[in-house]
């Protein structure tokens, strides 16, 4: 392999990125931004994944959720922390039920670039260039709007830096106490429709309740009181990741500083690729987006390109197979992985394969089947004997009616209420925390099974 540097993935083929019309206001913004401070440290980026290591071999478990695309006019302290907030309420039920501990990941601070399908858009027989997210270009459908511009990064940055600021200052400042969090959960299962989760939310006050007898409070015990929450992004602008690549001085390694983790989408994982080369040379966790198309020998070159010293937590692997195709597809990657003897976190993006259009002409998912998917990838993995490690959900905290179901059901006819979404549809803060529920107690039921067959 050739020597990597962080502008290496120059000479690989460029796809899913724009061509900048104006190369010098690029190469401006590109010198302005390398001079940024980085929005994470490698300290950060390297504990992130001891944890991954940890959920790889199920003594921990995985949340990433936030938008599909962040965006600039809704950008906003409350989503920020309504966000946050729904994320922990998850996070303390799927502890619940998983009985490890449960690794925040937001899709958050830097989520803005977004893969197309097409890269025309068509509207009443007029044809413009797709919108590619907020960091690109805009989502009005005029022919300026859709001009890429680079300046855009500079106010991703700079968005990025304020929602990491905010989420530091959550983390730490008493907003993330475990019984405040519960608190807000109490106040969903009280509802009449979500009273059939009452029974666990019962059971984790309880737990509260026994260990505050105990002495083990929010005074005493100081993890009880603050969180850990890292940051993820799609590595697809490579311009905006390179000016944010530094050398640690501490490990002699290479960051990307513009997020904890970075993953790499479905659309841009050749092995030879620009994204693969860019992602392959710096120390952060790496995602790696598997879908229907991913082959054996494509996740065996990866696997050796991303991670060669076979390091725990460096690779999470996202499958996103859609419901009822998880088994058609899953058990041919797991066979390659232990083929390999390789490291892998096994997580499950229960979004992109269950994107569907609505009767009523909306994007949409509905959420029966995105527990589905979640169910099959449990299915497979205790089929196979290996570790499902967590989850990934678009998601947010706003009460938006963009995907359907759940107790407060969200119908077809609905959608057209609070459609916000810049690109794909995301799952409202009531969906977020029932699929928490549900998850937590799928991950129950499971521990119970092999407790059982371990004492038979
Ligand atoms: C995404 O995560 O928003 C996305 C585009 O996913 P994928 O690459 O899996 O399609
Ligand atoms: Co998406």
């Amino acid at each position: 392999m050739t020597e990597w540097t962080k502008s290496s993935w120059r000479a690989k083929e460029r796809i899913q990125m724009p061509d900048y019309p104006d190369q010098d206001a690029l190469a401006r913004v590109e010198a302005q931004l390398s001079r940024y401070p980085l929005l994470v440290f490698a300290g950060e980026a390297r504990r992130l994944k001891k944890h991954l290591g940890a959920a790889g071999r199920g003594e921990a478990f995985l949340l990433q959720g936030g938008d599909c695309a962040e965006s600039f006019e809704q950008f906003s302290s409350d989503l920020i922390r309504d966000t946050f907030k729904v994320m922990l309420q998850m996070a303390i039920v799927l502890t619940h039920g998983a009985k490890v501990p449960v690794i925040k990941l937001g899709r958050m601070a830097g989520q803005f670039a977004k893969p197309r399908s097409a890269n025309m858009e068509s509207i009443n027989g007029v044809e413009l260039p797709s919108y590619r997210g907020d960091i690109i270009n805009e989502l009005d459908f005029t022919p300026e709007a859709r001009i890429p511009d680079p300046e855009k990064m500079l106010r991703a940055y700079t968005q990025a830096a304020a929602t990491l600021n905010l989420i530091r200052a959550f983390s730490t400042g008493g907003y993330a106490d475990v019984h405040q969090v519960h608190g807000w959960t109490l106040g969903f299962t009280d509802g009449e429709k979500a009273a059939k989760y009452r029974e666990i939310a019962n059971r984790i006050s309880d737990t509260l309740d026994f260990m505050a007898a105990a002495g083990v409070t929010s005074e005493t015990a100081h993890t009880l009181q603050s969180v850990e929450f890292y940051t993820s992004h799609e590595s697809l602008l490579l311009e905006y990741e390179e000016a944010l690549t530094r050398l640690d001085s501490t490990s002699g390694q290479w960051l990307a500083g513009s997020g904890h983790m970075i993953w790499i989408g479905d659309r841009t994982r050749q092995p030879d690729g620009a994204h693969v080369e860019f992602a392959r040379g710096v120390q952060n966790p790496i995602g790696l987006k598997c879908g229907p198309t991913m082959e054996p020998d494509d996740l065996k070159r990866l696997m050796a390109t991303l991670n060669p010293e076979n390091e725990e937590g460096r690779l999470t692997l996202i499958a996103r197979f859609g419901a009822g195709s998880v088994g058609d597809h899953l058990p041919r990657l797991i066979k390659t992985v232990r083929e390999e003897g390789a490291n892998v976190v096994w997580t499950c993006d229960a979004m992109h394969g269950n994107t569907i259009k609505s009767s009523t002409g909306y994007k949409t998912r509905p959420f029966d089947s995105v527990l589905r998917e979640v169910r099959e990838f449990f299915g497979v993995h205790a089929a196979e004997g290996t570790i499902p490690a967590g989850v990934h959900f678009e998601m947010t905290g706003a009460d938006v009616t963009e995907c359907t179901g759940g107790v407060r059901a969200v119908s077809e006819e609905d959608l057209s209420d609070r459609y916000h979404t810049a690109c794909d549809p995301r799952l409202n803060a009531s969906q977020s925390l029932e699929l928490a529920f549900l998850v937590a107690e799928e991950l129950s039921a499971r521990r119970e099974n092999v407790a059982a067959k371990a004492a038979s």
